[in-house]
């Protein structure tokens, strides 16, 4: 039998690579997104990629009925739950949004999972849960830090949430993701990151500046105690961190979980820095960006890269995109952008 997943978030950057990823390996999707940070379009770039039309439902997760209509229409086997908000400036200016809208889907999905027989749930963490570590790279051993805004402070609790229930309903099981940075777009440029308004992520802002749309890029310090003073972060493709979600379904579905709540660092192992990543999108995409560098952004964490050998060993899965790759998709995806616009 076909194993049918919700994804919630579906049409959002990552979720929509993810649904991709999904039907490929034979899964059935069913979409819910309130599109408040990504566009119905987005559907169709997943057709042309996938031969495959996805049933979509316009919907908040905060809307416990509207949700529960879903759950019943469809029967799932599994959920990934990627919607939520995630822009860390803004939670620290609308905290109680932030902590409205992340905690309160959560707990309206795990409360219909148990309501509807639903017992797997793929949740998306983050790497922001470990802080300025004390140790790099981080594994999942690594101590979880006091959250430096709102936004990392819903993670900590998300999980917490997960934990907890989990323990407590033996019907349900959860599998977190810790992301790192993921970046880059489809290889078919069919869908990729769809950024509203200034990019506060680093590679969209890149992209629009090569593009003419921002006339400089900031890069945020270059005084931090790294090779090259700017900051340390592990991009990952993200083509590579939605197959992560597929094998984490399959390892719950076909019940290979080792306990009832797994978390997985999703990273590549390799710490990049700012200006590494500026002088490889040059170099890759042959091309000048104007950059000037500029201080530091509050709350910046200095160096954060992974340890994913518990998720190459355990899940059997390892990000296989180089950055060059990466970076090249990235700029590609921009540029379709720029020609969809001017058709
Ligand atoms: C952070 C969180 C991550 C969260 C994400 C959501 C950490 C370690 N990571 O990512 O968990 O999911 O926000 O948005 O807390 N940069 C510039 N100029 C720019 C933009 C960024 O120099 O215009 C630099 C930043 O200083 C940083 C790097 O690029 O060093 C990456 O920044 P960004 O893409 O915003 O991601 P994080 O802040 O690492």
């Amino acid at each position: 039998m076909v194993k049918r997943v919700l994804v919630t978030g579906g049409t959002g950057y990552i979720g929509s690579h993810t649904v991709v990823e999904l039907l490929e390996a034979g899964y059935d999707v069913v979409i819910v997104d309130n599109l408040s940070n990504s566009e119905r379009s987005v559907l169709k770039g997943i057709e042309k990629i996938t031969g495959r039309r996805v049933p979509f439902h316009k919907a908040d997760c905060q809307d416990e009925t509207a949700m529960r209509r879903i759950f019943r229409q469809h029967g799932f086997d599994a959920v990934i739950h990627f919607a939520a908000s995630k822009a860390v400036g803004e939670s620290v200016e609308k905290p109680l949004l932030y902590y409205r809208n992340n905690l309160s889907s959560l707990m309206n999905i795990l409360t219909l999972m148990r309501e509807c027989g639903v017992p797997n749930l793929v949740f998306s963490s983050s790497c922001t849960v470990y802080g300025q570590a004390e140790k790099l790279p981080v594994s999942e051993r690594t101590p979880r830090r006091e959250a430096t805004s709102p936004y990392g402070n819903t993670k900590h609790m998300c999980e917490d949430i997960i934990r907890d229930s989990v323990a407590a309903y033996p019907e349900i099981r959860s599998i977190a993701l810790r992301y790192f940075n993921p970046i880059g777009a489809h290889e078919s440029a069919e869908i990729g990151e769809l950024p509203r308004g200034v990019p506060n992520n680093l590679i969209p802002f890149v992209t629009q500046t090569a593009a003419g749309i921002r006339p400089m890029l900031s890069v945020f310090g270059d005084d931090y105690n790294t090779p090259d003073g700017s900051c340390i972060r592990d991009y990952i493709n993200v083509t590579d961190l939605a197959k992560a979600h597929v094998v984490a379904v399959a390892r719950m579905t076909e019940g290979r979980m080792k306990a009832p709540f797994e978390v997985f660092n999703i990273g590549t192992g390799r710490g990049v820095s700012t200006l590494e990543v500026v002088r490889t999108f040059e170099k890759v995409n042959n091309l000048k960006l104007n950059y000037k560098i500029v201080g530091r952004r509050a709350g910046d964490i200095e160096a954060v890269w992974a340890n994913p050998s518990y998720a190459n060993e355990e899940l059997g899965w390892k990000a296989e995109k180089s950055l060059d790759e990466t970076l090249r998709s990235a700029w590609k995806w921009q540029q379709h952008l720029d020609n969809k616009k001017h058709k």
